[in-house]
């Protein structure tokens, strides 16, 4: 029943809608803890956290019961000339929690629509303070920053932006930080090679006239293309640059904030401060949607004097009930010491996933927290990639849905080389870790002997 009438009428995002013509759609029915049920009421390890969103994992009764009480109490009104007690609490509560000087919220519902506030931002900022020529965005090839025409500007992942081009203009691309991929001139020195990575932003901005640059986005561990760190030092050489030249640094976090690498915001982890944080996902867990940024009190200055306005808005933006659901996952966090969780186990995490490299086809495991990626190859000496032919074969045909029959919800990814990735719900231990490295370690061994 379910399945005749997911076919017929349901289209899901990035898929392949003819691979179901004869195989069932997954249908996923019921969460609890690390775990998901499908219809057939099979188990499932939630390594990707849904789409790295689930931090405190599933069926969390107090959380759902926030939104439940803040539904029957207000259950919408919009930020529009407005405020609500939840927005309130939760603008003050995200402001303290954040690095530096980014007391200003502005939510949204989405992380595409956070991507884009700033961009919007950023323009009108530098309108309104006398450099209307500032509007392009810098980023890095292969990265995701969402799907939305603004955002998908920004993004760096060619096949997804083809179809529809023309984009909005002013989108720049530098090379990302895949160490293990890095130019051979800087292929044994990962200091260099992030000095190198860093400099390229400064030679982009040169290259496309300082006075046009208005901001640079980039993730504290870039996700698409499988969890690039940031080299030592790129970041503060980066916030170099931007000040030198007068630009914003964004840290689009919409999946690293929260707990994912152990602290709320990524740039706490790597130790430099952004002019704008991007959010969305784990600040409710996913229990409601809810995304936003954060912005330095310097650049609402402008807008606090006179008839300026900020001309942006979004009608579900702050959702009441998005709102208490994110104040009742925080509460979570800090009840349950998330953060330190994932401090205390993050080592395990690498340790059990790089027993993995021991197998033909792991070319290099990567990450910060609970984000890792596995790139495969064909070759491990080479580090020889495979064709769109083998990709195609080894990801769509075998890998994902092999991975899925196992019981392991995770991601294989082939926006750039072909990578695994793992993004498992915060509460997660040794057990859940040792579950995925086995499953794994079977699915990989079998994909290998396909090849
Ligand atoms: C870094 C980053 N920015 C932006 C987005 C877009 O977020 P959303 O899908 O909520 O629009 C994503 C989504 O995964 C992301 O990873």
């Amino acid at each position: 029943m379910t399945q005749g009438r997911a076919k017929q009428n349901l289209w899901l995002h990035f898929t392949r809608m003819s691979s179901y013509g004869r195989g069932e759609v997954p249908v996923i029915v019921r969460g609890s803890g690390q775990y998901v049920f499908d219809h057939n009421g099979k188990r499932y390890l939630d390594g990707l956290s849904g789409l790295f969103v689930s931090q405190i994992g599933h069926g969390r009764r107090e959380v759902a019961e926030a939104g439940a009480r803040q539904g029957s109490e207000l259950a919408y009104f919009p930020l529009w000339s407005y405020a609500h007690p939840r927005a309130v609490e939760l603008a003050q509560r995200l402001a303290d929690l954040a690095p530096g000087d980014l007391n200003q919220v502005f939510f949204t519902t989405s992380g595409s629509e956070a991507v884009e506030a700033a961009w919007k931002l950023a323009k009108q900022y530098f309108k309104i303070t006398g450099e209307p020529g500032r509007y392009k965005v810098i980023s890095r090839d292969i990265a995701y920053h969402g799907t939305s025409m603004g955002a998908l500007a920004i993004t760096g992942l060619p096949a997804i932006k083809e179809p529809f081009e023309p984009l909005t203009p002013g989108g720049v691309r530098v090379p990302n930080t895949n160490f293990y991929r890095a130019p051979s001139f800087v292929a044994g020195d990962l200091t260099a090679f992030g000095r190198w990575a860093a400099d390229e932003v400064e030679r982009a901005i040169l290259r496309e006239g300082p006075a046009s640059v208005a901001a640079v986005y980039l993730e504290p561990v870039q996700n698409s293309g499988g969890c690039f760190p940031p080299p030592p030092g790129y970041f503060q050489r980066v916030r170099e640059i931007c000040d030198r030249y007068g630009v914003l640094l964004v840290s689009d976090e919409v999946i690293c904030a929260f707990g994912r690498l152990g602290y709320y915001f990524g740039a706490e982890r790597y130790g430099y401060q952004p002019d704008i944080i991007t959010f969305a996902k784990g600040v409710t867990s996913g229990y409601a949607p809810l995304g936003g940024m954060l912005v330095s009190g310097r650049l609402m200055e402008p807008f606090s004097e006179g008839t300026a306005t900020f001309l942006h808005g979004v009608t579900f933006a702050g959702h009441p009930v998005s709102c208490a659901v994110a104040l009742a996952n925080l509460d979570v966090f800090e009840k349950e010491d998330l953060l330190g969780n994932v401090r205390a186990r993050e080592a395990g995490f690498r340790a059990t996933l790089e027993k993995l490299a021991d197998l033909p086809i792991v070319g290099d495991v990567r990450g910060d927290g609970y984000f890792y990626g596995i790139e495969l190859v064909k070759d491990k000496v080479t580090r020889e990639t495979f064709s769109d032919d083998e990709s195609e074969r080894l990801l769509r045909g075998f890998l994902s849905p092999a991975l899925f029959d196992a019981g392991l919800i995770c991601r294989a990814d082939d926006r750039g080389d072909p990578v695994i990735q793992l993004s498992p719900p915060l509460t997660c231990g040794q057990e859940h870790f040792d579950e995925m490295e086995q499953i794994l370690r079977s699915v990989l061994t079998q994909a290998w002997s396909r090849l």
